[in-house]
């Protein structure tokens, strides 16, 4: 008996020691917020008051998750209809006042916390009309839409883009949040001029590219009408010259992936497992940058079994939990059909006044997935770094 626990110690430190997760934060959402319209009047919130309609991260938050929480990644999400504003359409010209606010949140997390920041231009592969997101908006590359954004315009963004962060080594690029609806070859494309675009200027920090299906994991594999090839059968063709590529997915645990429900219904460990079998097989590796689940013991099986199999599997290098935020309030994020349960911002609290889900998820169950030792040096790589805890 206590040889065979010996052995089966032996075996699962086996695993950890060749799984590592190098990369552990939270989704900071906020900047994507305000252009909501309930009539999809265009240009609804455009621009938006900064602080007011939206806005990145409370720097005390971010405070809090790096020095008690721990942790070293953050990702930032912001609209591409800000950062370019119609007027001047998407490309290289950015609203140079809107830039300063998202590279001060980039800045603090990166410069003075030290930690690795996701930049997460939240626009799901549209541009020119953000009112009734995830829905409206040209699909950027879309040949038969003469209103769309053209594939070359999306390359000149993250050129721009790329070039003021190239020498931020804690910087991570996501090419795009959540393509969905459009062909899986256009994703492809997009997602390709935009590593080119990003290598062109030199910079070598990790970047991690989206599928279709809203970058889900289970779907990763799975063809649809309309939508062929698969996330998988697409995504193999891309190439990066530094290698420094990852894919970024989402996998949220309901009944529908959509992470609307309270209820858990979708083991991450049993839908994920082709898209790792495809990882492996490719010798790929996988960020998961959207997931969560709601508070109560219902789920605590299915958020656990995720962050559990992330930490077993060589092919996750890193993950953000969805969402904390600035501006949620006792809003939630996901996983509450629509109740007010709070969010994973620190302090938040729930509609009837409890402690939101910052305590009774993340602290609850999240933190203790948080690895001791992460990376806090050295440029963002899909091959990690030393690991230390946080200097
Ligand atoms: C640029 O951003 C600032 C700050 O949000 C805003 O006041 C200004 O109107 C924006 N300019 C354009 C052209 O959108
Ligand atoms: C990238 O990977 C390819 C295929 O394994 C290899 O031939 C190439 O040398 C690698 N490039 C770098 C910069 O590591
Ligand atoms: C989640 O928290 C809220 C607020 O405290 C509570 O009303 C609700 O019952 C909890 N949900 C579950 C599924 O336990």
């Amino acid at each position: 008996m206590l040889f065979s626990n010996t052995l089966a110690a032996a075996a699962l430190l086996a695993v950890k020691a060749s799984a590592t997760i190098f990369y552990a934060g939270v989704a900071e959402s906020g900047g994507e917020f305000g252009v909501y319209s309930a009539t999809a009047q265009q240009g609804y919130g455009l621009p938006g008051v900064f602080g007011q309609d939206y806005s990145f991260i409370d720097k005390k938050g971010i405070d809090v998750y790096v020095d008690k929480n721990k942790v070293n990644l953050f990702r930032v999400a912001f609209l591409l209809e800000r950062m370019c504003p119609l007027s001047y359409g998407l490309g290289s010209k950015f609203n140079e006042t809107h830039f300063n606010y998202y590279a001060d949140a980039v800045n603090y997390i990166t410069k003075t916390k030290g930690a690795y920041c996701i930049l997460d231009p939240h626009s799901y592969m549209r541009y020119n009309n953000p009112s009734q997101q995830p829905m409206t908006g040209s699909i950027i590359g879309d040949t038969k839409d003469v209103t769309a954004a053209t594939t070359a315009q999306f390359g000149a963004f993250w050129k721009e883009l790329a070039k003021r962060f190239a020498g931020n080594e804690k910087v991570i690029f996501s090419i795009m949040n959540e393509p969905h609806d459009m062909e899986t070859n256009l994703v492809l494309a997009n997602n390709q001029a935009a590593i080119d675009a990003i290598r062109s200027t030199g910079a070598k920090q990790l970047i991690i590219a989206p599928g279709n299906s809203w970058s889900g994991g289970h779907a990763w594999t799975q063809s649809y009408t309309g939508y062929s090839p698969s996330s998988a059968d697409a995504m193999v063709h891309l190439k990066d010259p530094l290698n420094n590529t990852a894919l970024d997915i989402h996998e949220y645990l309901d009944v529908d992936y959509s992470g609307g429900h309270s209820l858990c219904a979708s083991p991450a460990p049993e839908n994920l497992k082709d898209l790792t079998a495809w990882l492996k097989a490719n010798k790929l590796k996988a960020m998961i940058t959207e997931f969560g689940a709601s508070n109560g013991t219902q789920c605590e099986s299915y958020l656990t079994g995720m962050l559990q199999y992330m930490a077993d599997n060589e092919e996750y290098i890193g993950w953000t939990a969805w969402a904390a935020g600035p501006f949620w309030g006792t809003y939630s994020p996901c996983c509450t059909d629509s109740q007010q349960w709070g969010s994973l911002e620190p302090g938040s609290k729930a509609g009837d006044g409890s402690p939101g889900m910052y305590e009774t998820v993340w602290l609850k169950t999240i933190q203790k997935f948080v690895p001791k030792k992460l990376v806090w040096k050295g440029t963002s790589s899909v091959k990690g770094g030393p690991l230390s805890k946080r200097p």
